[in-house]
Order: structure tokens, then sequence, then C-alpha cells
């Protein structure tokens, strides 16, 4: 069909959130619910795409024709990603991964004491990061929620992180961000250029962020 603009690549992408276990019943996350990672997945689909989608847990079912694999932590995201990294043409990392995680995970259910807890946190790996770092041929788009300065943080998350666009998203913004069907996002591009979406639903805004990242990779051959 003349809209599969993406026939014959690999795309990966990576949604939801991630949860940090605490002990047996508790753990950390945050709002993520894979609508927009979801939405990026289907519409590279129907653009022909090859798509492996790696979900953190979400409520969402898996899409059709599309190799769904679900994960629960940074750590089970990053070994699968690394996996299918390579074969990847695209890699767009709309995942919500947690920075950090429990340093101590309890065997058994943590008792309530009167005193104040203190749970310590470490790092968990930069997965956009070493994607950066590795990357050969793969295009590579990561995202940011920010709450402020979005530009700022965006265009320094593009250079640190060595992608090739950032789709930023104020996560403030009324029907912007986590858990809504709609989104308003800004394309940052490394030619130092970007591009504003107006308010959409995801499936639109996922288009829109496919159909410029095939303009890109046009443009490289
Ligand atoms: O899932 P929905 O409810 O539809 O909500 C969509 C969304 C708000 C989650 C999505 O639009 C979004 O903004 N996703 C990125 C969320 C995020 O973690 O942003 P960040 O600015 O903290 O991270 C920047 C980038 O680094 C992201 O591409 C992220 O996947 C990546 N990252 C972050 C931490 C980490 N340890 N490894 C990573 O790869």
């Amino acid at each position: 069909a003349t809209n599969e603009i993406l026939k014959g690549k690999k795309v990966l992408v990576t949604a939801g959130p991630t949860r940090e276990k605490l002990d047996p019943v508790r753990f950390f996350s945050n709002h993520s619910t894979g609508k927009m990672g979801y939405a990026l997945a289907e519409a590279a689909r129907d653009f022909g795409a090859d798509v492996v989608l790696i979900s953190g847990p979400t409520s969402l079912p898996s899409p059709a024709g599309v190799q769904t694999i679900r994960v629960e932590s940074a750590q089970d995201m990053y070994e699968n990603v690394m996996n299918h990294f390579h074969d990847s043409d695209i890699v767009i990392k709309t995942a919500a991964v947690a920075d950090y995680r429990p340093k101590y995970v309890a065997d058994n259910k943590i008792k309530k004491q009167q005193e104040d807890y203190t749970v310590v946190l470490e790092r968990t790996v930069d997965i956009l990061q070493t994607l950066g770092k590795q990357k050969t041929h793969q295009f590579l788009v990561g995202f940011a929620a920010e709450t402020n300065d979005v530009e700022r943080y965006a265009k320094d998350k593009l250079a640190r992180k060595n992608a090739d666009m950032i789709v930023a998203n104020n996560v403030v913004q009324e029907g912007a961000g986590f858990g809504t069907d709609t989104n308003i996002v800004t394309l940052f591009k490394r030619d130092g250029t970007e591009k504003q979406l107006p308010l959409l639903p995801k499936s639109e805004v996922a288009k829109e962020i496919l159909r410029e990242v095939h303009h890109e990779i046009e443009g490289r051959l």
C-alpha cells in the first residue's frame, strides 16, 4: 500500500512505566499507562514496519501484529531492549523508566514500626544513553517528560544522550502527558530545528512522529 512508508524497517518501541520492587508486596512506579507507546507501535505497524514493543506493566491489550514483550523493572527493560537493538532500524523510547530503584529489596514484607522509615535508592541504568553510545545505523528517538523549561531540557537530552530526535511533552499541560488520550508535543531534531504539534489524539501524534522520522531517514540516503 502507498502509506507503507516504513515497509521493511524494524522498529523497536518501549512503552509504559517500570516497577521497582521494595519488598514482595510493594514497588515504586509512575503514572504512565502505555497509551503513547502503544499508539506508536500500532502506527508503525500500520506504516508497514516490523514492530517489537517492549512494555512495562499496563492494562492495555497487546496490539495485533506487533511482537509484544512484557517486562517489569528498568533492568528487565534494559536487557530486552539490548537483545533487540542491533536488529532495529528505528528505536523509540516512550517508556517512563525509573531513574532510581530501592538499593535493598526485602525478601519478606517489611513490617510497620513507630519510627520513620528511610528507603535508600540507587540509580538504574539509563537505557537511552546506553543506546546513544552504541548506535551504528539506528535512528534513535527519545522522549522528554518535563514540567518546566521543556525546550532547554529537551535540547540537553538530545545532545547528552546522542539521540536523533527528542519528543518533548510538558506533562503538566492540560491534555498532554500521562494517562490522557491526547498529547501536545514538540519534536527537537539534530539540525537544531523543531516542530511543534497541536493538541492531537495520541494515535495522530504517533503518525506525525513516524512521518518525521521517515523524512529524516530518507534525507540520509
Ligand atoms: O504512557 P502514557 O500514559 O500514554 O504517557 C506518555 C508519557 C508521558 C509517559 C510519554 O509521552 C513520555 O513522555 N515518555 C517519557 C517519560 C520519561 O521517562 O521521560 P524522561 O524525561 O524521564 O526520560 C527521558 C528519556 O530517557 C525517555 O526516552 C526515557 O525512556 C529514557 N530513559 C529514562 C530513564 C532511564 N533509566 N532510561 C531511559 O532510557
